[in-house]
This record gives structure tokens, C-alpha cells and sequence, in this order.
């Protein structure tokens, strides 16, 4: 018995010997010492021997056992080593290789175009006034000097609410009397705003309109104030916004807010004035509604109209950002494809 205990010994350290992985390893393990392994069954049959052999073969089969737990552990130890390595190199981060960019988002090209449009009238003087999307007949009309029943009306078709006299603003001049009145301190106070925001219209869309869009409106009111600054306002804007070169047409027009009024058109830089789609072959491309205040209006925002001026504004940053951009259709704004979007 001692015999076959040396030679199991032998036998299973040779073979220890040879493993070289952990599969290997677990079969070596309930081979020789496992539960049901050659030594476990070795001592399990130690009841066959004489009283005297039995404590003599069990100290030795226990030394056997403790030399192949420690040759065992020696090689699991080296195995989890070599599996670590392995590991190691196979989830090594190549450090030289080039990164994979994170897509960020972008601004759309509208709050490009108002963030600019900020900067301008910002350097020309102008503070932002946010004034409302929903709001009173009042303010969007009939204070502009638009009664009920007046035809311009129909110009801008409205989105009405089912609260009564309560709508979308259908231009940004339903702001003009609020920040008059918010700002004018009773018509005391000299007042230059910009007011930018959503107006919304319920007509057919087109390549040039949307029911929903921006407006830019700005107001100058002061002692003196004349056509002239109007004019000349918005021709150094035009150079700012646009080009030092851009040239500028003002077309005698009507709005029942000003008084004289005029629609305002910068030469087409799609074509250089030639004439083509976008300009329907004009050569020309409507960018604002402007005029001298309405004194009926300036009464309304508190002011004294034979005391005070003013002229007022309202452009559509979306046009501006379709000339600017050459942009064939303004219904790529509110689309949401990210292929326009992203050229931004
Ligand atoms: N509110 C006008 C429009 O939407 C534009 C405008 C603004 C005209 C201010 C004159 C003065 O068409």
C-alpha cells in the first residue's frame, strides 16, 4: 500500500507537471485529491489493513496529500498568472490609435442667425425685449391700429384659441405696445428694443413660408427721429449682417402701424441680381416691413406723438438665413432632418 501511495504520488506530481490550463488543472484536481480521487479512495479503503499499518499508512497518505495540495496550489497560482497576463494583453488599450469622435449637437440655423442678429443691434444700442407668443387680439391688432373687420387682417391669417380674444401673435409688432408701455416710463423715456420670437400664421405652406416663423422686431422711438435714421439704420445693419457691399431697396408700402411706411429688400446673392427662383427672377429679396410709427400706435405705448418719434422694423431672420446661406426652401427649418441641420 505505502508502494502505491509513492507511486500515485509520482505519478500525479509527473502529471501536474504537464498541466497548462485550468481546465486541465480542475481534471487533475478531481482526479487525484477531488472527493472522488484515487487518494480520497485510497484512505477510504484504509479499513482493509491491520490495526498497526492503519496509522502508518495514514500519516503517510497524508503527507501524500498535503504534498500534492501544495504542488497544486503552486500551479493554480501559475496558471492564474499566465491567465492574467493573457487577459491583460488581450484588453491592452492601443494608445496610438486615433480616437472616435463623440457627435455633439449644433445650433440650429435660426438661433445662429437671431444670436447674431443680438450682436448687431446689441453694438447699435438695441436691448432684447422678450415679449410674448400668445396674445391678445389687443396688442397683436387693434392697439397696431387695426380694428376689427380692417382688411389687413386677412394678410395674417391668425390661429385663434378657444379662450376669446386670445391668440398666437401673428407678428412680433404685437410687442411693440407692451414694451412701449413696460419700458417707456408713460412716454418719458427714449426706448431702442429688439424684439425676436415665433409668429405663427395659419396659411399654405411654401417655399417661402411657414406657419410657423421668426420675426425680429425693432423699435426706436425718440425726439426727432426721422426716415432718414431709419434708413440708415438698417442700411449699416445690412453692411453688418450681410456684406460691406450689399445694396438695399426701399419700396414704398402699407401697414396700418406706420405711417410712411416700407418694404425693405437686399439684392439677391444667389444670383447678384441676374433673377432666379428664390428672387422670382426680381433680382431683389424682401427681408423687412419697416416705417415711422403710427402716431395713433405711439399714443397707444403711452407716448405723445407730437412730442416723439419713431421708426419701427420687423424682419424674418429664417429669409435672412436662406439668402445668407443660399438655401433654396424654408421648409428645411422646422423639418428636423439632420442632414440640413448638421451643415450648420
Ligand atoms: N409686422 C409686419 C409684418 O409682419 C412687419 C412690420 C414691422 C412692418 C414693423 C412695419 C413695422 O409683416
Amino acid at each position: 500500500m505505502l508502494d502505491q501511495l509513492q507511486a500515485l504520488q509520482a505519478q500525479a506530481l509527473a502529471e501536474l507537471g504537464a498541466v497548462t490550463n485550468r481546465a486541465e488543472l480542475d481534471a487533475w484536481d478531481s482526479q487525484y485529491i477531488g472527493k472522488k480521487g484515487q487518494l480520497t479512495q485510497m484512505l477510504r479503503n484504509m479499513g482493509s489493513l491491520s490495526k498497526e499499518e492503519r496509522p502508518i499508512f495514514g500519516k503517510a497518505a497524508n503527507d501524500v496529500k498535503t504534498v500534492l495540495e501544495a504542488a497544486y496550489a503552486e500551479r493554480e497560482k501559475l496558471i492564474s498568472d499566465q491567465e492574467l497576463a493573457h487577459d491583460l494583453e488581450a484588453g491592452a488599450v492601443d494608445i496610438t490609435l486615433p480616437g472616435r469622435p463623440k457627435p455633439t449637437g449644433g445650433l440650429h440655423p435660426s438661433t445662429r442667425t437671431l444670436r447674431r442678429l443680438f450682436e448687431i443691434w446689441g453694438d447699435m444700442g438695441f436691448q432684447v425685449y422678450q415679449s410674448r407668443d400668445i396674445e391678445t387680439d389687443d396688442m397683436n391688432f387693434t392697439l397696431l391700429n387695426i380694428p376689427p373687420h380692417h382688411p389687413a387682417r386677412d394678410m395674417q391669417d391668425t390661429f385663434y384659441t378657444t379662450t376669446p380674444n386670445v391668440i398666437l401673435r401673428t407678428h412680433t409688432s404685437a410687442g411693440q405696445i407692451r414694451a412701449m408701455r413696460e419700458l417707456g416710463g408713460n412716454g418719458t423715456k427714449p426706448l431702442r428694443v429688439v424684439l425676436p420670437g415665433m409668429c405663427y400664421r395659419f396659411e399654405q405652406i411654401t417655399v417661402r413660408s411657414e406657419v410657423q416663423f421668426h420675426q425680429m422686431e425693432g423699435i426706436a422711438i425718440g425726439k426727432n427721429i426721422h426716415m432718414s435714421d431709419l434708413k440708415g439704420t438698417i442700411t449699416e445693419f445690412a453692411r453688418r449682417f450681410f456684406s460691406p457691399t450689399a445694396k438695399l431697396r426701399f419700396r414704398s408700402s402699407y401697414f396700418p402701424f406706420t405711417e410712411p411706411s416700407m418694404e425693405i429688400d437686399v439684392e439677391c446673392f444667389l444670383c447678384g441680381g441676374e433673377g432666379c427662383r428664390v428672387c422670382k427672377h426680381s433680382g431683389w429679396l424682401e427681408i423687412a416691413g419697416s416705417g415711422m410709427i403710427h402716431p395713433v400706435v405711439l399714443r397707444n405705448g403711452g407716448y405723445d406723438p407730437n412730442e416723439w418719434s419713431g421708426f419701427a422694423f420687423g424682419m424674418g431672420p429664417e429669409r435672412m438665413t436662406l439668402l445668407k446661406h443660399g438655401i433654396s426652401d424654408i421648409r428645411y427649418f422646422w423639418a428636423n432632418d439632420q442632414r440640413f441641420l448638421e451643415q450648420f
